[in-house]
């Protein structure tokens, strides 16, 4: 297909890239038996990660097989400033254990900022990959570069997105949005498989042990294992990770004879929180400081959200209703307050779903889920940014599987200027699915599209058809977004284009195509 450019992999790039070249004909099976994978690997078969960097330290993240007997198994880790691990900058030891599913979280400190890093694991006599990763730069930073994903549904597809990601040179740490895994069971109604794509288990995942195969069988996948080989990422999660629109108190994809929602939300939280890089703590939304570029806010909008209500429902004018709950409403709006006074030049905040407003008859048409919902608590988002007049905030968006260029006026319709931009107070960016089920392949998407787009003149560009991801290039004058699209995800292929490029300079809070 003209157009679809191939990603080429040097060759000194290879050796981060774990597996990449291993066949996909059999995925090991998960278990206890020790046997060496295609890549000869006993212990080190669900790769490396790395995570959550600061200016001083970056998570560090494997998973050991374990034997027969699941013994605890003792691990070293090791940092280095080069890639053949010779100048070691810090190294411990850690035991993973049966109780956190034999994952090894490491917070490795005593880094210099803005720096790269190569780091391994050895247990046993075997050496894990070396994995690369970035530290957060100090204060004075020029530039900065992220990918940006999200809705890796594994039995949708091949994570081609993951894979060019893995294989570019250029970025800092890459953000994942959420629905990282789904929770589904592989026969469930209306969900099509790519054939070869069958995670564990074959049943929707409910408990601890669900939700953790889930995750390992992710991390057997070859451009995913690749990707975290290469780039530090900040990861939160969506509903897929525990059940589909997720609230509060509960999920439309939970049943009570599944049990009490909070055990299962427990579990899911658990096993993301064993399988990924990411700083332990009671809460998931944080905030990570780009050297007064760039403060990255990410944001938890499932934990705390009250109850998906139709368009129809009284709830839905309730000046209470919350997307993020109290808490995290006051540090995000006391976050973007610092972030603006320190004079820091852009604010990013990294949530799930689809933030600018519509107008009433579109809502409806975009799903009860996202902050369409939610009307009141995306007004006291727009007060504080004008009250506090808090300059060049760019929301970044996953979720809704399609890519989008948006200005954010409070109305699309009244008191903005899609000409000239006057009345938008931010921009969205959002992110397509890496293999999820497209935007427009749902029923009747595409001839209510065609009607929303007419009366959404803040909506600068959608595509609705394709998988991909976005990438984000930041500098003190401008935010420049791209989408690269991929051509397929159902083979496994490095062929991807460039669909789009948006710039958003700074001061002027409206994005235009470049
Ligand atoms: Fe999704």
């Amino acid at each position: 297909v003209s157009g679809w450019a191939g990603k080429s992999t040097s060759i000194s790039r290879r050796r981060f890239l774990y597996g990449a070249a291993s066949s996909l004909a059999a995925w090991p099976v998960l278990g206890h038996a020790q046997t060496p994978d295609a890549t000869g690997r006993r212990l080190f078969r669900h790769g490396i990660a790395s995570g959550d960097p600061l200016t001083d330290r970056v998570m560090l993240w494997t998973r050991v097989t374990p034997g027969e007997a699941a013994a605890p198994v003792r691990v070293r880790w090791r940092i280095a400033a080069d890639d053949r691990l010779a100048r070691v900058v810090a190294q411990g030891a850690a035991t993973a254990r049966p109780d956190r599913d034999f994952t090894v979280k490491v917070d490795a400190g005593g880094l210099r900022p803005g720096a790269t890093y190569y780091y391994a694991f050895d247990a046993a006599g075997e050496q894990s990959p070396i994995g690369r990763t970035r530290t957060l730069p100090a204060r004075g930073a020029s530039r900065l570069r992220l990918a940006v994903v999200s809705c890796s549904d594994f039995e949708k597809g091949y994570f081609n997105a993951y894979r060019n990601i893995a294989a570019r040179q250029d970025l800092d740490a890459v953000l994942f949005l959420g629905d990282y895994v789904y929770e589904y069971g592989i026969n469930t109604p209306g969900i099509e498989r790519v054939a070869g794509r069958e995670p564990s288990p074959a049943h929707e995942c409910v408990s601890l042990d669900d939700y953790r195969l889930r995750y390992a069988s992710h991390h057997l996948d070859p451009d995913l294992t690749a990707l975290h080989a290469t780039h530090p990422c900040i990861a939160i999660w969506d509903d897929h990770e525990s059940a589909n629109d997720a609230w509060r108190d509960g999920a439309q994809g939970h049943d009570a004879e599944q049990g009490q929602w909070a055990a299962r939300q427990a579990a899911a939280r658990r096993a993301m929180d064993e399988w990924l890089p990411v700083r332990q703590s009671p809460r998931m939304y944080r905030r990570f400081a780009f050297g007064g570029l760039a403060d990255v806010m990410v944001l938890d909008g499932r934990s705390y959200r009250d109850r998906q209500v139709l368009p129809t429902d009284d709830a839905l004018a309730n000046p209470r209703r919350s997307m993020l709950g109290t808490e995290q409403e006051a540090w995000l709006y006391e976050s973007l307050r610092q972030s603006s006074r320190a004079g820091t030049s852009w604010r990013l905040i990294g949530q799930q779903v689809l933030f600018a407003p519509f107008v009433p008859q579109v809502g409806s048409a975009l799903e009860v889920d996202n902050w369409e919902g939610y009307p009141a608590a995306r007004s006291r988002f727009f007060d504080c940014l004008e009250q506090d007049r808090i300059a060049d905030v760019a929301v970044l968006t996953g979720d809704i599987h399609s890519s989008w260029a948006l200005d954010l006026p409070r109305t699309p319709l009244a008191g903005y200027d899609a000409a000239t931009g006057r009345g938008s107070l931010a921009v969205e960016l959002v992110t397509p699915a890496v293999t999820s089920t497209p935007f427009m392949a749902r029923r009747g998407m595409r001839e209510r599209a065609k009607t929303f787009s007419t009366v959404s003149p803040h909506m600068r560009w959608m595509d609705g058809d394709r998988h991909g991801y976005m990438t984000l290039d930041i500098t003190r004058e401008r935010l420049l977004a791209d989408w690269y699209h991929v051509r397929t995800v159902t083979e496994r292929t490095a062929d991807e284009r460039k669909a789009a490029s948006f710039a958003c300079e700074r001061g002027s809070m409206r994005i235009r195509p470049v």
